[in-house]
């Protein structure tokens, strides 16, 4: 596993390695890069700098090296705070965002900012699902929606984030917690926002589980006990 992981280093590395040469290079032989090209070289490195992270972050979670600190928490709140993070890329795309939130919900034991990275990582892939199935562009209007909500049944809370975008063929459905396993392309998908996410819900005692309907959109379920 870990070494699977690792693995997956070499990607975002050799993509800073390749432009940091470039740079070097240029800069060696007095030559002057183009304001476009410089531009598109430093977002690659910066968008490889944080997928390495993301992957030695995951890395870490498997060797428990940094503990879970569970607190009481309100689901509600978290998602808030995911959302604020959020909020001004998806408004940009005409993303709709609906709040179906159970008002008066129990807290649960969580830690908060990991379920936070929870969140983002569903609202990231929300996104993207959206704009899958309707690919940005000039006449890119379509019934883009994300749902969030929450309420409390029998002791569970249960938090859903629904989107109305692409939608996960039934064939690949019971791989998408699987480390690594990503339909997207390249550079743009690591296949970790997911099994880091399963990792998380299960250290906080809960469950998630995706529901889909292709073409349609997707509904991401996570179930938590009621802190008593
Ligand atoms: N809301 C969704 N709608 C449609 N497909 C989804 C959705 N969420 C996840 N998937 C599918 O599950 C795969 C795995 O998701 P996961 O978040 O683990 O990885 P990723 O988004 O591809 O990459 P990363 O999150 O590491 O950047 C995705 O590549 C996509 O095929
Ligand atoms: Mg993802």
């Amino acid at each position: 596993m870990a070494s699977g992981v690792a693995h997956e280093l070499n990607q975002p590395l050799s993509v800073i390695k390749t432009a940091s040469s470039f740079i070097i290079r240029k800069t060696n032989q007095h030559e002057k890069i183009e304001d476009q090209i410089m531009s598109t070289m430093v977002s690659k490195i910066d968008t490889s700098v944080d997928r390495a992270s993301k992957i030695i972050n995951h890395m870490r979670l498997f060797a428990r090296k940094s503990d879970m600190e569970l607190e009481e928490i309100n689901v509600n709140v978290i998602l808030g705070n995911a959302f604020e993070i959020f909020s001004q890329q998806l408004k940009l795309r005409d993303i709709e965002v609906i709040w179906d939130t159970e008002e008066n919900l129990p807290e649960i034991k969580a830690d908060a900012s990991r379920l936070e990275q929870v969140f983002i990582n569903l609202l990231i892939n929300a996104r993207d699902a959206i704009e899958e199935l309707y690919p940005p562009g000039p006449d890119a209007k379509g019934d883009k929606k994300i749902i969030l909500k929450t309420r409390l049944a029998g002791g569970i809370v249960i938090a859903e984030v629904c989107d109305t975008g692409i939608g996960i063929p039934e064939a690949i459905l019971d791989r998408i917690f699987e480390p690594v396993f990503t339909t997207k392309e390249v550079g743009k998908g690591t296949g970790l926002g997911l099994s880091i996410s399963y990792g998380i819900i299960k250290d906080c005692g809960g469950n998630i589980t995706a529901k889909s309907e292709p073409g349609k959109g997707t509904c991401f379920i996570m179930k938590f006990p009621a802190a008593a």
